[in-house]
């Protein structure tokens, strides 16, 4: 069963080394989050899960890392500068301040009737700095509010120097910040956070087709990644939830412990943003074809999802409880691609005569898998903790194991234990991961 409520994993991920509220010494800072040892792992492997998918099992799509910090010409064109707002109205009493579509029931703290509001103002989320040492309008940018730019400034250089053509996409993950008004919900909005996206560049006839597949196929991801398929569903936006940039826009929503909430968002962008960056810079972004003498603009096909929600969605789907020889357990049956650690080495005692065939081993494997090494507590206790970290596999050195050049192999989900020739160990547990 997976978590029914928000707290189970919370309080797994601060327990566990997951997640931590950031700045918590001095109070934590609000709805800012560390990731420690186990979470910037588990992280890390989603994002390369997206990746895999996305640009290392194709050949029709290449990855970019672009700044965080930007011009506000870029932003200017893109239209985040006029357009990228939330409607805020102000409480003139309590002058606390409030999205519009959220001030329904609003109790005032001072009035002890209903807030009094006033009039929604445009409230841009982007956060803006300067750069060098002067401050002043010569010397504003703006911290990135989606990794999507990075994409369409660069499309003639990647054009040219990665001799794609339509339909082909660039892919980025990265940090994207954002002024959110009410961030909230442990990792699902934050201010920072990070964005795996990919613009997919397509003749405007094909961008119809090119849409229904990436619904299709982004929804399968992560189905492939452990999600059962009941806590998934696309919802289209209705024309008045649009982004200034969008022709048709679908969401993936997971099913969270709070009702339904969006994981990726997949747009139809046509071409809106080339066009902008085209006529802001003066430079030509289009694509001729040399096989038909047509020159185009190319629509695009925008899937865009959240790391750190997507993570917590995993977290939330893989979380179970269970009984094991009479004991409650918790586990997280996470698929082994995205488990922090995707084995565990234990000797069996802290003595020295069993120490340098365990470090051997634990060498060895973690050539090719991220290992964990863990040799206090009583080994029923250390199987426990991996259970509950998602370790797929734990592998056991005893004193049988200097002799019959054995091991045991445990399995998480089923607590299966069999013993394996420490010969073909590797091979073994590459089979049963599946990789
Ligand atoms: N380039 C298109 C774009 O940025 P979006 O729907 O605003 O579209 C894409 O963002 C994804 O980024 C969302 O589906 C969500 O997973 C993630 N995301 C957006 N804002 C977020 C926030 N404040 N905290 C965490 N993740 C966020």
């Amino acid at each position: 069963m997976p978590a029914k409520d928000l707290d189970q994993v919370v309080n797994l991920c601060k327990r566990r080394g997951f997640v931590y509220p950031s700045g918590e010494i001095y109070g934590g800072f609000r709805s800012s989050y560390d990731y420690g040892p186990l979470g910037s792992l588990m992280l890390r492997n989603v994002k390369e899960a997206w990746v895999r998918t996305m640009v290392q099992q194709r050949d029709d799509v290449v990855l970019i890392d672009a700044a965080i910090l930007g011009a506000p010409q870029v932003f200017e064109a893109s239209g985040h500068l006029s357009n990228f707002s939330d409607p805020l109205v102000d409480c003139t009493v309590c002058k606390r301040r409030f999205r519009q579509d959220q001030i329904e029931d609003r109790d005032c703290p001072q009035s002890k009737k209903g807030c009094e509001f006033t009039d929604a103002r445009a409230f841009n989320l982007m956060f803006k700095t300067h750069a060098g040492p002067v401050e002043g309008e010569g010397a504003t940018v703006y911290l990135r509010p989606e990794t999507a730019q990075g994409m369409f400034v660069n499309f003639a250089n990647v054009l040219q120097t990665s001799r794609k053509k339509p339909p082909f996409g660039i892919a980025q993950v990265g940090k994207s910040f954002r002024n959110e008004i009410t961030p909230g919900n442990f990792i699902f909005r934050t201010r920072e956070f990070e964005q795996m996206e990919l613009e997919f560049f397509v003749p405007p006839g094909e961008s119809a087709q090119w849409y229904d597949y990436w619904c299709k196929s982004r929804l399968q991801w992560y189905v492939d990644y452990g999600i059962p398929a009941e806590m998934l569903r696309i919802r289209e936006h209705a024309k008045d939830e649009l982004s200034h940039y969008s022709a048709g826009t679908s969401d993936i929503e997971f099913l969270f412990p709070w009702g339904w909430g969006e994981l990726e968002g997949i747009a139809q962008r046509t071409d809106y943003d080339l066009k902008q960056h085209a006529e802001h810079s003066r430079q030509k972004l289009e694509y001729f074809d040399q096989a038909t003498n047509e020159r185009y603009v190319p629509y695009v096909v925008e899937p865009a999802a959240g790391a750190n929600r997507t993570m917590a969605a995993f977290l939330l789907a893989a979380f179970d409880e269970d009984v094991v020889n009479d004991e409650p357990r918790t586990v997280l049956r996470l698929h082994p691609r995205l488990a922090p650690f995707q084995i565990a080495v234990l000797p069996l005692s802290k003595k020295d005569t069993l120490m340098p065939l365990a470090k051997q081993i634990h060498s060895i494997l973690g050539a090719r898998y991220m290992c964990d090494f863990d040799e206090t507590q009583a080994i029923g206790r250390r199987y426990r903790r991996q259970d509950e970290i998602g370790t797929p596999f734990c592998v056991t050195v005893d004193f049988d194991s200097l002799e019959d050049h054995s091991v045991t192999i445990r399995e998480r989900d089923s607590t299966a234990q069999n013993r394996v020739k420490i010969d073909s160990l590797l091979t073994e547990l590459s089979h049963r991961l599946g990789y």
